[in-house]
């Protein structure tokens, strides 16, 4: 039987995060075993935000390079640039002419992106769903493994290609956010506010990158208090952030223990970080070396990157002619 078909994509827009590896790229590296997958970087879609390209090379051999060294293996899943697939930017011209202006107007995203940045309101920007979906949709993708703040985004997906097919004949599954059937994961950022970002709060998100006397600071500056002064006290949000990321990457005695102390009114949050910090340098450090031999090998990099845009472009030109047919275009 053939393997369910599963797309993902992370934007090159910076440095990837705790938040881009545990809302994301962990399934990658389980799915890519049991499933057809197709990973890719969405330079494409940088450019609805961030249009000067400066530094977008080195963010997208960057993000190839992180990702791989994260697990991400590319004989396993095919893995790609987006700008890669030309048939993309075919699928989303359709796709353009069944999504409205009122519905793309309310995604919380892009109200988000309008109000960081109000003299940047482009059409790109407001028709990054669109675009979204026709990542997913060319290679007639089912699961897209993303973490809790693309809920949104994957709904509107369903949307279009429900359209489509309700428009033109069945052609495209109506795909899903996946997450091995848990809730979609939130990695909340270190200050208490928001979640971990690659642009955003640079001091509250830990990044792949990170060495390891930045990760100890950044961990021993996360906000906490003078601690509970009773027991069973409520834990505010803050502290529920710093036991959520110790969950990720200590042991599960380690996270018992601490948690035992809180419920006590007995904990003493400099001992909690120093000892998240210590389990956090041992989880990224591996990432980091690896990403940075990774990304010194530009012609390994060449390699992978061009197996996989040929490996995603046949996918994708089948689904394009498909569509064509579908739709009419085609004349004599
Ligand atoms: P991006 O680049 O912002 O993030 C990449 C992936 O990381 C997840 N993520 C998080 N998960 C948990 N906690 C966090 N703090 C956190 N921050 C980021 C995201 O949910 C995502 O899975 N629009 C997408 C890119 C995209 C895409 C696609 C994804 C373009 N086309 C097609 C899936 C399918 C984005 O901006 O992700």
């Amino acid at each position: 039987m053939a393997k369910e078909i599963v797309v993902s994509g992370i934007r090159p827009t910076g440095f990837l995060h705790l938040g881009n590896y545990f809302g994301a790229i962990r399934n990658y590296v389980r799915m890519q075993e049991d499933y057809d997958c197709y990973f890719f970087v969405a330079d494409w879609h940088s450019l609805t935000t961030h249009p000067d390209t400066k530094l977008l090379r080195e963010h997208v051999l960057r993000v190839v390079s992180e990702n791989i060294a994260a697990g991400l293996d590319p004989d396993k899943a095919c893995f790609y640039v987006q700008s890669a697939v030309p048939e993309i930017a075919e699928l989303y011209l359709y796709l353009n002419m069944l999504a409205y202006k009122g519905e793309l107007e309310k995604t919380a995203t892009f109200k988000d992106k309008v109000r960081l940045n109000p003299e940047n309101v482009n059409a790109g920007l407001l028709t990054y769903p669109v675009l979204q979906t026709a990542d997913i949709i060319i290679h007639r993708a089912k699961y897209v493994p993303v973490g809790k703040d693309q809920e949104q985004h994957l709904e509107m997906s369903r949307n279009f290609a429900q359209r489509f097919n309700h428009r033109y004949g069945e052609l495209f599954p109506e795909p899903g956010a996946f997450n091995y059937g848990e809730a979609l994961v939130k990695v909340p950022s270190l200050d208490g506010a928001g979640k971990m970002s690659k642009s955003e709060n640079q001091y509250a998100t830990i990044y792949l990158s990170d060495d390891d006397d930045l990760i100890r600071k950044k961990l021993m500056k996360a906000k906490t208090d003078a601690g509970p002064e009773t027991p069973g006290s409520e834990m505010p949000d803050y502290i529920s952030n710093l036991f959520q990321i110790m969950a990720l990457v200590s042991e599960a005695s380690t996270l018992e223990q601490f948690r035992a102390d809180f419920d006590a009114a007995n904990i003493r949050y400099g001992d909690m970080k120093k000892q998240l910090a210590e389990d956090m340098v041992q989880f990224i450090r591996p990432i980091r070396e690896k990403a940075l031999a990774i990304r010194k090998d530009e012609a390994y990099l060449k390699k992978i990157m061009d197996k996989g845009a040929e490996r995603a472009r046949e996918s994708a030109v089948k689904t394009i002619a498909m569509a064509r047919e579908m739709i009419g275009l085609h004349y004599l």
